[in-house]
């Protein structure tokens, strides 16, 4: 008997909730890895169908992310590809997942791109993924169910190019209001980058912090935000730039 297996590396847990979307169109048992506190080998094999969803980070799949995802070997198991993003740009994202799914010897059968709240920009695709975004997503699983029955591969191309961009380290402030933080460590545990000191979360070493939101969204206390001038001065313009509703697409 196969199971869905859902990866995931989602900070602030939109890709998350996707993938979930996807996997509750499926009947058989789900297994999880969460990419964020999962970081070891692993080979699957048989007949498992894997769902791998990643958020877009600068045109790019994480770094994190893709060197966790790396440790996981397909063995051929199929797999369904996903990167979501805040409504602005894909870039090489999807491309770049697709080709790391198939060098670790995945079957990927399909893929898409789907939006979600940009979790920088609070103000770009607020709510997302809505009613309309749940719709296609579940008629896409179904899709996918119909296509591993039928046994047949991805054949559709994948926008993109190679080499993929390069990445960039956003220049945005991760900052602390120590009057609000509780001192729970939260954010210490959840860091993929070891970027806020065990002794002291109200310090972010901005230098190895990828900005990935995940100690932001955690944190039980709200303290923690980005700041400063570049954050500020950056927002109105790209909030007015990508408020126009981008659609998911899907490729099978
Ligand atoms: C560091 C960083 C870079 C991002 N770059 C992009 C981007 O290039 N294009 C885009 O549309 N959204 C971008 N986003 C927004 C995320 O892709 C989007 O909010 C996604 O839903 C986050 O997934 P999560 O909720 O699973 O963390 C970026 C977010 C972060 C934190
Ligand atoms: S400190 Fe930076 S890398 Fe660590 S969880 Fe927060 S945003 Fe992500
Ligand atoms: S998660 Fe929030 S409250 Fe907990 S230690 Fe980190 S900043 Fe403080």
């Amino acid at each position: 008997m196969s199971n869905v297996i859902k990866v995931y590396f989602s900070p602030s847990s939109t890709t998350k909730k996707v993938v979930d979307q996807i996997a509750s169109n499926f009947t058989q048992e789900k297994e999880t890895y969460d990419l964020l506190n999962f970081d070891s080998e692993k080979e699957f094999a048989g007949d498992d169908i894997v769902i791998v969803g990643m958020p877009v980070f600068a045109g790019r799949i994480p770094k994190s992310g893709r060197e966790r995802l790396a440790k996981l070997k397909g063995g051929r198991t199929k797999a369904i590809a996903i990167v979501n993003y805040g409504n602005a740009h894909v870039t090489d994202s999807l491309l770049e997942l697709v080709d790391l799914l198939k060098e670790n010897n995945f079957n990927v059968i399909a893929a898409g791109s789907t939006v979600s709240h940009h979790s920088i920009f609070s103000g770009v695709a607020v709510g997302r993924p809505d009613a309309q975004d749940i719709e296609k997503i579940n008629d896409f699983a179904v899709k996918c169910r119909e296509k591993i029955e039928s046994g047949a591969s991805l054949e559709s191309e994948i926008p993109g190019n190679r080499p993929y961009t390069d990445y960039k380290q956003l220049p945005f402030v991760i900052s602390c209001d120590d009057a609000l933080c509780a001192f729970c460590y939260d954010c210490v545990s959840i860091c993929p980058e070891k970027a806020i000191p065990e002794d002291d979360p109200i310090d972010t070493d901005l230098d190895s912090c990828s900005r990935c939101t995940a100690c932001i969204h955690i944190c039980p206390e709200d303290a923690r935000m980005f700041t400063g001038e570049a954050f500020e001065a950056k927002k109105p313009a790209f909030e007015q730039a990508n408020s126009e509703r981008k659609e998911p697409e899907f490729y099978l």
